[in-house]
C-alpha cells in the first residue's frame, strides 16, 4: 500500500470515535451535567436561562441583537404567531475589519474595552432604528454568563478566541444599556439576554412544542435542554450546558497542538474538536505533520506553519469538491499554500483528511446529544433537536453524518430523534425571548 494511504487509514483510526469511546465519553458527559446541576465542580457550567419554551401565541415587532461570532447583525423581526416571522430589516457589520479605505479595527482584541466594543455596536444600531418608535431588544449573546435576571448577564469568561478587555466579570446588560443612553438613544428597552443555545431552543419550540433540546454548531459548539426536574430546577427552565467546556475527550497529538496554540489552553476541549473556530486549524495541524514526514507534496511546505492559513471554509471548499480531479482542491492548495504541482492522489489525501475530521466533529456532537437525551428521560420517547450554526448548515454532508450518528446511537433504544435545523434562529430566538417578558 502507498504510504500516503497507509497514513490516512492510520490517522483514520486514530481520530475514529468507537462504540466503546463513546460509551465512555456519555458517562462521563452525564455526571459531569449532574455535578454542574448540583453546584459541584465541573467542565459543564449547566447555566439557568430564566426562560422556558414560548406557548406560540408570541407576537409582536422586536429588535434583535446577535452578537456571538466574527459579525453583529442586527434584526428589526415580527413574530406572527405559531412559529412564523418576518425579518422586516437586518444590519450585519464585523467585529474586526482589515485596513480598508485605512480603516481598520478589531473589537475582539485585547487593546479593546467591553465599553468600546458596545460604544461600537450602538452606533451602528442607530442607523437601523427610527427616533419616535419605542422598541423592546432581544440580545443574543454567545457566552458563558450567570444570569442574573433575564435581561441581566455578567459574563464569566470569553470564548472563541475573543481577548476584549473589561468586559469579564460585567454585566453585560447593564453596558449595553449604558452605551445605548451615552449616544441617547432612550427608546430601546433591553428585554432579555439570551445564549446563542436557546435562541435557538426558543425558536424551535415556537413551532414544535415538544422541542426540548437545542444545540448551535457553527464558531463555536454548545447545547441546551429544557430541565423540569424539581430536584435540580425549583421551576422548569432551559439550560445553558456550555457543553463546548466538556473535556473527558480522546485527544490526538493533534488536538493537544491546536490546545496549547489556542488563547486558552486546557478550555473549551470539545468545542476545539466540534466547531468552525478549530476544525480548519486542525487540519491545517495534520497536513504540516503529513508534509513534514514527506507524505504530502514531496516537501515541507513552509506556509503550513503559519497559523489560520488553512481554514474551517477552506475545509468545505475541499469537501464540496464535485470535480473529476479534485481541480478545486487544486486550485485551493495553490491559492492558499502556494503548491503548483500537487498529484491527484495527494488531493484525494487532502480530501480524506477533512473528511476525518468533520466526521468526528459530527460524531462527537451527536454523542453529546444522545448523553442529554439519556439525562432527560433515558431516550424513551421521540425527540426534536433544534440545531443552528454556520458549520451544520453550510459544511457539506455535515447534517448527513451528525444524522447518521444519532441513527447508530439511538439503535435499540425506544425513543427516536429527528434533527430540526432552525434557520435565523439567533434573531427570532432573542425577539421571542424579549417578547415573553
Ligand atoms: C461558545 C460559547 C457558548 C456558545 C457557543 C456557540 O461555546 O461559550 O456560549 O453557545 O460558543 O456559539
Amino acid at each position: 500500500m502507498h504510504s500516503l494511504e497507509k497514513a490516512v487509514l492510520s490517522l483514520q483510526r486514530e481520530l475514529n470515535i468507537s462504540a466503546k469511546k463513546k460509551q465512555s465519553i456519555s458517562a462521563h458527559f452525564q455526571r459531569e451535567m449532574i455535578k454542574g446541576l448540583t453546584g459541584r465542580n465541573s467542565s459543564l457550567k449547566m447555566l439557568p436561562s430564566y426562560l422556558t419554551n414560548p406557548s406560540g401565541q408570541e407576537t409582536g415587532t422586536f429588535l434583535s441583537l446577535d452578537l456571538g461570532g466574527s459579525n453583529v447583525r442586527l434584526y428589526l423581526l415580527d413574530l406572527l404567531g405559531h412559529g412564523s416571522f418576518n425579518i422586516r430589516e437586518t444590519l450585519a457589520f464585523p467585529l474586526k475589519s482589515a485596513c480598508k479605505n485605512g480603516v481598520s479595527y478589531d473589537y475582539t482584541a485585547a487593546s479593546v474595552t467591553g465599553e468600546e466594543l458596545f460604544d461600537f455596536i450602538v452606533s451602528k444600531l442607530k442607523n437601523l432604528i427610527s427616533k419616535e418608535i419605542p422598541y423592546s431588544l432581544g440580545l443574543t449573546f454567545s457566552y458563558p454568563c450567570k444570569q442574573i435576571a433575564i435581561d441581566q448577564a455578567v459574563l464569566l469568561k470569553w470564548t472563541k478566541e475573543i481577548k476584549t478587555a473589561e468586559a469579564v466579570g460585567k454585566n453585560i446588560g447593564e453596558m449595553l444599556t449604558a452605551a445605548l443612553r451615552k449616544q441617547q438613544v432612550n427608546n430601546v428597552t433591553l428585554k432579555a439576554i439570551i445564549n446563542d443555545t436557546v435562541a435557538a431552543q426558543v425558536a424551535g419550540a415556537y413551532s414544535q412544542q415538544h422541542c426540548r433540546i437545542a444545540s448551535i454548531i457553527g464558531t463555536g459548539h454548545n447545547s441546551c435542554y429544557l430541565e423540569n426536574r424539581r430536584k435540580y430546577l425549583a421551576k422548569a427552565g432551559i439550560i445553558n450546558i456550555e457543553a463546548g467546556n466538556f473535556n473527558k475527550l480522546p485527544f490526538s497529538l493533534y488536538d493537544k497542538k491546536l490546545d496549547k496554540l489556542s488563547v486558552e489552553p486546557g478550555t473549551q476541549l470539545l468545542e476545539k474538536m466540534v466547531s468552525g473556530k478549530y476544525l480548519g486549524e486542525l487540519v491545517r495541524l495534520i497536513l504540516l505533520r503529513f508534509s513534514e514526514e514527506g507524505l504530502l507534496f514531496r516537501k515541507k511546505i513552509s506556509r503550513l506553519s503559519i497559523t489560520g492559513v488553512f481554514s474551517t471554509p477552506d475545509m468545505s471548499t475541499v469537501l464540496g469538491d464535485n470535480t473529476k480531479e479534485l481541480g478545486n482542491v487544486s486550485k485551493l492548495l495553490f491559492e492558499k499554500l502556494g503548491i503548483t504541482n500537487s498529484t491527484y492522489e495527494e488531493r484525494l489525501g487532502v480530501y480524506m483528511i477533512c473528511q476525518i475530521v468533520q466526521k468526528r466533529s459530527a460524531c462527537l456532537a451527536a454523542t453529546s446529544y444522545l448523553s442529554i437525551l439519556e439525562q432527560i428521560d433515558g431516550l424513551s420517547t421521540p425527540h426534536v433537536i433544534a440545531v443552528d450554526g454556520s458549520l451544520y448548515n453550510k459544511m457539506p454532508e455535515y447534517a448527513e453524518y451528525l444524522d447518521e450518528a444519532l441513527v447508530e446511537g439511538t439503535r435499540g433504544k425506544k425513543g427516536t430523534v429527528t434533527v430540526k435545523p432552525v434557520k435565523d434562529g439567533s434573531a427570532l430566538g432573542a425577539a421571542l425571548a424579549a417578547a415573553m417578558q
